[in-house]
């Protein structure tokens, strides 16, 4: 069984980041993932969901639970973060306890109040809040609304709501932008059918029709040209 190295544990919270930050730009292929992840995420959240719960929540506290969400990259072998081919299964399960071992240090940072620096501009307690939302979506960021994903194969209402909102973001950032050799780069007309059909199997259908609905105008500004007649954007630029 691959289990977490725990010489992870050193770092306080800034170097996490840091850590984080290194393995998105330079090892997955992915730089800026995590920052946009956390704008969308937050847009997202704005739009729907219960007003009254997560009105009171510090933004803070929001953007540290989604800048977080794949903590758990950091401690799995970096190498299969960056290959080329197709992964093993045994290989490929290695990459999916990110999850868990995202989990795993969020719960130790926040227990041991190991924030470092970062305890005074975010506020400790703001952190606090933050990191115990960042360890739910940490660890259920890759499940879908009908129970096919992982880690646990959780279905429907019973993922928590910022790990609904957190599945939809990061399909969208990961097909929208180009990830070196492993895709990305979608156009943004098959970025909306995509959310589309996945509505009530990957997605939350609430969460998926509201990221619709706030991508449509922003893409269709971008892709003004598209003559498809199927393009889901030509009516939004039809009543524009
Ligand atoms: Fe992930
Ligand atoms: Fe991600």
């Amino acid at each position: 069984m691959f289990v977490l190295d725990e010489s992870i544990f050193r770092y306080d919270l800034g170097g996490i980041l840091r850590l984080l930050s290194r393995v998105d730009s330079f090892v997955a292929h992915t730089p800026g993932h995590c920052l946009r992840f956390a704008a969308f995420g937050l847009a997202l959240m704005s739009e729907c969901g219960d007003f009254e719960l997560w009105g009171r929540v510090p933004a803070g506290a929001l953007w540290l639970a989604f800048q977080l969400h794949d903590v758990g990259k950091i401690a799995v072998p970096w190498v299969f973060l960056a290959e080329k081919r197709r992964l093993t299964e045994e290989e490929r399960e290695m990459v999916e306890r990110h999850t868990e071992f995202g989990e795993a240090v969020l719960r130790f940072l926040r227990e041991r109040e190991h924030f470092g620096h970062l305890a005074s501009p975010l506020g400790g307690l703001e952190t606090r809040i933050g990191l115990r939302l960042a360890q739910e979506v940490a660890l259920y960021h890759h499940e879908n609304w009908d129970g096919s994903g992982y880690p646990r194969g959780l279905r429907e209402r019973s993922i928590p709501f910022l790990a609904r909102v957190a599945r939809v973001a990061d399909v969208v950032d990961a097909l929208l932008f180009p990830r070196g050799y492993r895709g990305g780069g979608w156009r943004p007309e098959k970025v909306l059918i995509f959310l589309q059909r996945g509505r009530g199997k990957l997605f939350d259908p609430e969460v998926a029709q509201t990221a619709q609905r706030l991508l449509a105008p922003i893409l269709a500004a971008a892709c003004p040209e598209c003559p498809s007649s199927a393009c889901p954007l030509v009516s939004t630029r039809a009543q524009s």
